[in-house]
């Protein structure tokens, strides 16, 4: 029988601490029920003393889902251990993921300590946290630069400590695929009683290595990988699971198997793109855009006689399915429906019901109403608690001419109306709105993107804009992308006017 690899799903916390990623927890809890229906076998539900926020999701994510064993991260303090047992005890299978820093680096400028000093505290954690559950899991951070033969020493002391499962971390992504390889074959050489536990990659994505350390490190004998959605993450990100997923259904010469229902992935990236406002780049493998897209000539030509000669992978069998209905103006509320539980979103009635009207309004503007925007509008809520809202937006522009806009917004109930000329269309509208709210803001960053084709699909926008000192993250989605771009520097300004 061939091995089996655990997926171990970090989602929910390497890759939710992007800024401007951030989930509240209704939607974490919508993830974590779609990594759960993906078939995943850890979700790494968040940091429990980090804030109350994550504390929560914890308690809440372990209430909601079932099969999944529910990780949560803590340093190698005895306090963080307090409150991730307290944060886990709704799980019904439970893990605690402890560490400490093991590079020279991390040991001399983090800890000021030493490398004995450093064995004792991870020894002390683990035994610490064994007191209250049966799964923990160690992660020796920044492994990737930590020398063989002490991570040797570490790995084989939390083993006897109680270690169920050790993390190996790239965390600053610096290893070569040859050197992460050998990393794990060594310690699978040289640490007595390595077999006891389960040796796991954790790998950042800062070289663009990630994936191809991941496999390497699995096909040196690791046997759970800790990966990330779209590969999300902090900086350049973590690897992706639908990367490690599909190398591993497709190459039959890799005698190990997973527990992943292909057929989620495609939705699944989709959920947590549109819940994160975290666009997808056209050409990533497996979820882009372009990933099954043949636009040259002689590739169509192949593809036309045989699928076979330029795709390794059936889009089907990532859920891309071409033939999914379109929705119109003229569906009902049972299509609307089903196509919200096939990408993963379950409602109650009025919620369907208000989405429904959002959507006929839609698909007024619209011919067809896509995946992307089905999402756009089951997340929409997160708006509609907003201190300040655009309640009418009026752009004049054109060639030769300056533009001009005025706008109506209501705050707080009250309501104002001002008007400007501007630069374009969008520096008009935002010169307007600074008439009504007199801070010293500056638009740091500002994307637009439109998902699919068509000049009618909804443009969205992402911004980030500075307000003494921090800068705050906003997203607007719309068909017109001027009224997008407001939306999004509205969104901006409620995170710092409450
Ligand atoms: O990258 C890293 O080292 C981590 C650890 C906290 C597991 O995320
Ligand atoms: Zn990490």
């Amino acid at each position: 029988m061939s091995d089996r690899l655990f997926i171990f799903d970090t989602t929910l916390r390497d890759g939710e601490q992007v800024p401007g990623c951030q989930l509240n927890t209704i939607e974490k809890i919508q993830v974590a029920r779609q990594l759960e229906a993906l078939g995943v076998d850890v979700i790494e539900a968040g940091f429990p003393i980090s804030s109350p926020g994550d504390f929560n999701s914890v308690i809440e994510i372990s209430k909601a889902v079932t099969w999944p064993t529910i990780c949560a991260l803590t340093r190698a303090v005895e306090k963080d251990i307090d409150v991730a047992v307290e944060a886990l005890r709704y799980a019904k299978h439970k893990r605690i993921h402890t560490g400490i820093g093991t590079s020279d680096s991390h040991i001399k400028y983090k800890f000021n300590s030493n490398r004995e000093e450093i064995i004792e505290r991870a020894v002390a954690a683990v035994k610490y946290a064994r007191r209250f559950v049966e799964d923990v899991e160690f992660y020796a951070e920044d492994a990737g630069r930590t020398d063989n033969e002490y991570l040797a020493r570490v790995v084989e002391a939390v083993i006897k400590a109680g270690a169920t499962v050790v993390n190996i971390p790239d965390t600053t992504g610096y290893c070569l695929p040859s050197e992460y390889g050998a990393k794990i074959k060594y310690l699978m050489e040289h640490v007595d009683g390595v077999h006891k536990a389960i040796l796991s990659t954790h790998c950042h994505n800062d070289l663009g290595m990630a994936t191809a350390n991941t496999i390497s490190g699995v096909l040196n004998g690791a046997r759970q990988v800790e990966v990330t959605i779209n590969g999300i993450g902090e900086r350049a990100g973590n690897t992706s699971l639908e990367e490690i997923a599909m190398i591993i259904k497709s190459h039959n010469d890799i005698d190990i198997q997973t527990n992943i229902n292909t057929q989620k992935i495609f939705p699944t990236s989709r959920m947590v793109s549109s819940l994160m406002n975290m666009p997808v780049q056209p050409n990533k493998a497996i979820v882009g855009r372009n990933a099954f897209a043949h636009s040259s000539g002689i590739h169509q030509d192949g593809v036309l006689k045989n699928v076979q000669t330029y795709e390794i992978i059936d889009p089907k069998d990532v859920g891309i399915d071409d033939n999914a209905i379109v929705l119109t103006a003229r569906s009902g509320r049972a299509a609307l429906k089903h196509r919200l539980q096939v990408l993963g979103v379950e409602l109650d009635q009025s919620r369907l019901d208000k989405i429904y009207e959002d959507f006929l309004k839609l698909a007024d503007k619209k011919k067809e109403v896509n995946d992307d925007d089905v999402l756009l509008l089951a997340g929409a809520e997160r708006t509609h608690n907003h201190h300040i809202k655009l309640e009418y937006l009026q752009v004049t522009s054109g060639v030769g001419v300056r533009s001009v806009a005025s706008l109506g917004l209501s705050i707080a109930g009250e309501k104002f109306e001002a008007a400007s000329s501007g630069n374009g269309p969008v520096d008009a509208a935002i010169k307007a709105l600074k008439q009504i709210i007199h801070r010293q803001m500056v638009l740091k960053e500002f994307t637009i993107q439109a998902i699919s084709k068509g000049s009618d699909d909804v443009g969205k926008v992402h911004m980030q804009v500075e307000y003494e000192g921090r800068v705050y993250y906003g997203f607007g989605a719309n068909t017109d992308i001027v009224a997008a771009s407001v939306e999004a520097y509205i969104d901006c300004i409620n995170k710092f006017v409450k």
